[in-house]
């Protein structure tokens, strides 16, 4: 053969990576592993296969988490936890460093056996698995470094259960454990039971590198591990990437426990191809969104969405590129797609685009695939029924579904017509339209002109059913932090109502009714409850709220979406204006106050100018509240952009009945949040009074709607509702927990104390803290250069 006859047919040469220091490794350890506990590897015992994705062979035995292996590792991380946190920031920040650069001298073995494992392309765990994994440990040991300065106020979370998922094993542990360790906290993780190699061979590195026995136990095993995880008294915060349906599972496993939590699920992310886009950059896109890994990307841009103008060339040129996609084993330099992960996974895919060509969806495929394996081709379904499972569900496969969309306005229709809220691309050559699209597609994060683009210093994570919390940057790091002064807070006192005094008919209606939609409203049932005054003597009545109040009020609040689009300085006037105007009232506030709670006369006052300036401050947070402008490596930038989350509910404290309800709706409404209020169930007429300051300021009707009556009735309610998007709640621990647990519907975001108190007249009840539980942040990918 001639150098010049590979001219002939233009094919590939095999070329198959070295995979011997892979085998010598799992030679190493007879391809049997225990667990990693408190520094060293426990005996394996009974166990599973790992299996090879691209052959279908078996690589190596490992170990069933049991209870007791959980209990050990959770103690291991306990015990470790406190001198962890101890260690100057540039003790841990040593650690963090010698991680990275163990993974990146060791890359070419974990990229192998991750590849193995896996049964992803060597070309992708080679240049993009491996090298952003050591990027985190090193972004991260950066924030170890300037931890004090930078989270001043706030303190680790503490033990940390982990559980990750298959997709990318090295990755998301490097995304978990980095900013974990780096600030302080002590980890048990979980790697998926399909990919459990490269944990435990990290397990090993980190080993090698010195870190303390303890801070790092690894423990594999299946869901039902994961779920003792989970749900461990030991964790005191639990981070899951996954399945929404076991992220649903894990949010009602750790309700009411105090738990910090944060869900990173799945997507069922756009793709968006605007007629002036740069079609042969687009094709390439999907190749990226799609294609990357198998399609088995939480972010994978999966619905495409072409503007009907430019569907056909799209389409057609997709068509072509797709014939030169080359489909082999992990290990083969030369290829673009794998296997996926496993037989079932393989048959789900494909049972997924049967069902949706029998609806009548048109099939494009391409591509050999290997007999043996388990191997899917590269698929586009096209004129998929909206309502097919494939449309709407997350395929996790290299299978996207594709539609038209006619305007722009109809795209973002289209785009946010779904549960998840991941991620999203818009192609555009047009920089207005492209950031226009960005800025109302509901995704926590969107790539403008490119896809599939991350980095350690730029948050990711979802919004809706896609979960919440991010991982990456400082954004990632407030989930694995906590504020100090929380910590302080006393268990919060339940009020009890002095007894009533006698029995009389008032001959005066005072009723206060609710406040929906900018209008005073009688109660749905038509029933009031009596308040009693401190002296057990009746103040007056307030509406008894129910459900249809509760749908009533939400609807009100949706109808107010126009809120978060104002501008910043608007939302400012209005809460300087609302502030104003509960000051020319203090008098009457304060000896409302007095009458309700019997607090003397001068904290009374006290309380209301405390509310008149909480007020104030908000009103100056709401023009204040700024984004961030990430560099990653790359020729561009991300913004970061905090935005309202939407309806939120509130359940306000009992106690401190005018500063805790203001303390708890203001920064919802500064932010641009529509806000559906509870006010304290023991002292109401403080929030009933409020509406007069309403009426007298410019707050448009639906923005803040106040209920009262039952906390429990009402919250339940809201916790309920799937068009709430946020629950803040400040009551007992009872009502938390279910109200965490009633959360599931939606996964809505729950804010809660547990039960516990913060102190409303304290500077730390106030500002950023609350400003962040209201925002959630939006990274938008704009890269530059043609
Ligand atoms: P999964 O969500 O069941 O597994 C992810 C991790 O959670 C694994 O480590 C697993 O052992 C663990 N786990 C399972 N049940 C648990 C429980 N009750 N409590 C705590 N941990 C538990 O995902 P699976 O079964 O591997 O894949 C099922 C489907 O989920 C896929 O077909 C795909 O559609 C989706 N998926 C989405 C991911 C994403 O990042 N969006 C990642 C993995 C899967």
């Amino acid at each position: 053969m001639t150098v010049a006859s590979f001219f002939d047919s233009m094919d590939y040469a095999p070329s198959k990576e070295d995979d011997s220091a892979a085998r010598a490794w799992l030679a190493s350890h007879d391809a049997r592993f225990g667990h990693f506990i408190e520094g060293a590897f426990t005996k394996p015992g009974d166990g599973f296969d790992t299996i090879e994705p691209a052959t279908g062979a078996r690589l190596a035995q490992v170990s069933q988490g049991t209870g007791a292996d959980v209990d050990a590792a959770f103690k291991a991380a306990r015990k470790a936890q406190k001198g962890w946190a101890a260690l100057p920031g540039h003790e841990r920040a040593l650690k963090l460093y010698a991680l990275a650069r163990i993974i990146q001298r060791n890359s070419r073995l974990i990229a192998v056996v991750e590849a193995l494992d896996n049964g992803k392309p060597i070309r992708e765990t080679r240049d993009i698995d491996i090298p952003l994994a050591a990027r985190h440990f090193y972004h991260h040991a950066g924030w170890a470094q300037i931890q004090e300065s930078q989270f001043a106020c706030y303190d680790p979370v503490g033990v940390v259960g982990q559980v990750i998922p298959w997709n990318f094993p090295f990755l998301m542990l490097a995304w978990k454990l980095a900013p974990a360790l780096a600030l302080g906290n002590t980890v048990v993780l979980k790697p998926a039971e399909a990919t459990p190699l490269t944990a435990l061979l990290f397990a090993e590195l980190a080993q090698a590198a010195g870190l303390p026995a303890g801070v790092l136990n690894i423990v594999t095993g299946d869901g039902e591990t994961g779920a003792l995880i989970a749900a461990h008294e030991s964790a005191d915060k639990v981070a899951f990437t996954g399945s929404t349906e076991v992220g649903r599972r894990i949010r009602e496993a750790t309700a009411g426990q105090g738990k910090s939590l944060t869900l990173e699920l799945g997507g069922k992310s756009p793709f968006i191809v605007c007629d002036d886009a740069d079609i042969d950059a687009a094709v390439e896109g999907v190749v990226d969104a799609i294609w990357f890994n198998q399609g088995q990307v939480c972010c994978a841009g999966s619905r495409l969405l072409v503007q009907e103008g430019v569907s056909d060339v799209f389409h057609a040129r997709l068509a072509d590129r797709m014939k030169t996609l080359r489909i082999g084993a992990s290990l083969d330099k030369t290829i673009d797609m794998s296997a996926v992960i496993d037989g079932p996974q393989r048959d789900r895919i494909a049972g997924m685009v049967d069902r949706a060509v029998a609806a009548g969806a048109k099939l494009l495929q391409s591509g050999e695939v290997p007999a043996k394996g388990s191997y899917y081709p590269p698929t586009v379904l096209r004129d998929v029924p909206a309502t097919c499972e494939a449309a709407t569900e997350e395929i996790f496969g290299p299978v996207a579904v594709s539609m038209t969309f006619r305007t722009p306005a109809e795209a973002v229709q289209l785009a946010n017509h779904t549960r998840y809220g991941l991620a999203a691309s818009v192609w555009s050559e047009n920089i207005n339209l492209a950031l226009e699209l960005a800025a109302q597609v509901q995704a926590g994060i969107v790539w403008v002109n490119c896809t599939n683009v991350m980095d350690a210093g730029v948050g990711f994570g979802g919004v809706k059913e896609s979960g919440f919390g991010r991982e990456g940057g400082r954004e990632g790091c407030y989930d694995y932090l906590k504020p100090r002064a929380f910590a302080k807070a006393a268990e919060r006192k339940a009020i009890t109502p002095a007894p009533a005094k006698g029995f009389s008919f008032d001959p005066v209606d005072r009723t206060a009714k609710f406040f929906i939609g900018g209008k005073q409203a009688r109660p749905d049932g038509g029933t009031a409850r009596p308040v009693l005054g401190a002296k057990g003597t009746v103040l007056g009545e307030v509406g008894e709220g129910n459900r249809k109040d509760v749908r009533n009020a939400v609807e009100a609040a949706r109808g107010a979406a126009s809120w978060g689009g104002k501008s910043q300085h608007n939302r400012a006037q209005i809460l300087y204006y609302m502030g104003e105007n509960l000051s020319a009232r203090a008098a009457e506030f304060a000896e409302r106050l007095s009458a309700q709670t019997g607090i003397k006369a001068d904290k009374a006052r006290a309380e209301v100018a405390a509310s008149v300036s909480r007020l104030f401050t908000y009103g100056a947070w709401a023009d204040k509240v700024e984004g961030t402008v990430h560099m990653p490596p790359m020729k561009g930038l991300a913004l970061a952009v905090p935005e309202p989350i939407g309806v939120a509910g509130v359940i306000c404290p009992e106690e401190s009945p005018l500063l805790g309800f203001l303390s708890t709706v203001a920064p919802l409404i500064a932010t641009g949040n529509r806000v559906v209020a509870i006010a304290s169930e023991a002292h109401p007429l403080s929030a009933t009074d409020f509406y007069q300051v309403l009426e007298t300021s410019d707050l448009p009707g639906g923005v803040l709607n106040i209920l009262t009556g039952s906390a429990q009735t009402l919250g339940r309610e809201l916790a309920k509702h799937n068009d709430v998007d946020v629950l803040w709640a400040f009551t007992t621990p009872e009502l938390s927990a279910e109200v965490e647990r009633l959360s599931i519907g939606n996964l809505k975001r729950v804010f809660t104390d547990h039960g516990r108190a913060w102190d409303w007249t304290s500077a730390e009840a106030e500002g950023e803290v609350f400003l962040r539980q209201a925002t959630q942040i939006k990274n938008i990918w704009v890269p530059y250069g043609e």
